[in-house]
């Protein structure tokens, strides 16, 4: 298995990754034309995607009225950001301050600290992608933003590299950032500790900063790096209700 799927299907029982084989299968054989294929990928989404589709919809939904960019730490192959793409198109068409950031060193960990535990997928390098897979994810989401109005403005970008050191670089580029949606999904203490930190005099009253591993023994190093910033007690954390994984906090 190479190391970039390594993590896929590490709580998956051997049935469940027996049928998921049996369902790819039926993706490589489709007989769907191609001109209906993209419009019929829903035949294909497992109910455990759905959920995780359907959790960034609500969010998406809750920052409508906050001004705002919107940023997720930790992109792997991007998916949250074609998502948000498409929510910006469908809900708010013509708010074209609404950018979308994503950072990423797209090699993995860059390192791994001794808060993050020991469990398998805790090492250097753990959850990269393939070679110049951003310059892949970049047409996409091309894509995605010539299919909306305003499409002239660039509206996305991708920050490649360490974000301790690019995200801090972006907030001295552009002062004038208000985070209206902060979604952390690097997993690891080091990159959540420093990015939250530099959230902070960002966020506004509705802003939303969300979590995908909070709580999850395998990746302890994201709950302390929450807990030593904003601390557990001082904003109600929710819980999606349709998925076991993310929760999110709102700025009061
Ligand atoms: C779990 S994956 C993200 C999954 C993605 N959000 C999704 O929903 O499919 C964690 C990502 O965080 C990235 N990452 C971890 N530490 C990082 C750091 N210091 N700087 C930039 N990216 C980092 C990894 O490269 C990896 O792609």
């Amino acid at each position: 298995m190479s190391e970039c799927s390594l993590l896929v299907d590490f709580n998956t029982t051997s049935s469940e990754k027996e049928a998921d084989n049996d369902l790819f299968e039926l993706l490589q054989s489709c007989p769907i034309p191609k001109n209906e294929l993209l419009s019929n990928l829903g035949l294909f989404i497992k109910r455990q995607d759905l959920s995780r589709i359907l959790f960034f919809h609500d969010l998406y939904q809750k920052i409508i009225n906050v001004p705002g960019i919107i940023i997720e730490f930790g992109v792997r192959w991007g998916q949250t950001l074609a998502l948000f793409e498409s929510f910006r198109g469908i809900y708010e068409p013509y708010n074209y301050t609404r950018k979308i950031v994503g950072f990423d060193t797209f090699l993995g960990f860059p390192s791994v600290h001794e808060k993050d535990g020991s469990a398998e997928f805790i090492k250097e390098g753990a959850y990269s992608v393939t070679d110049n897979y951003d310059e892949y994810l970049e047409n996409i989401l091309s894509y995605h933003e010539k299919k909306s109005p305003i499409s002239h403005m660039k509206k996305y970008k991708l920050i490649k590299g360490d974000a301790t050191e690019t995200f801090r670089k972006y907030l001295e580029e552009h002062p004038e950032t208000v985070i209206a949606l902060a979604f952390f999904d690097f997993d690891i203490y080091e990159p959540t500790k420093v990015c939250l930190e530099l959230i902070r005099d960002h966020l506004t009253k509705g802003s939303i900063v969300g979590f995908d591993q909070l709580n999850h023994p395998d990746f302890p190093g994201e709950t302390q790096a929450m807990k030593e910033v904003f601390g557990l007690g001082r904003y109600r954390l929710i819980r999606s209700p349709i998925n076991p994984m993310p929760s999110y906090m709102v700025i009061e």
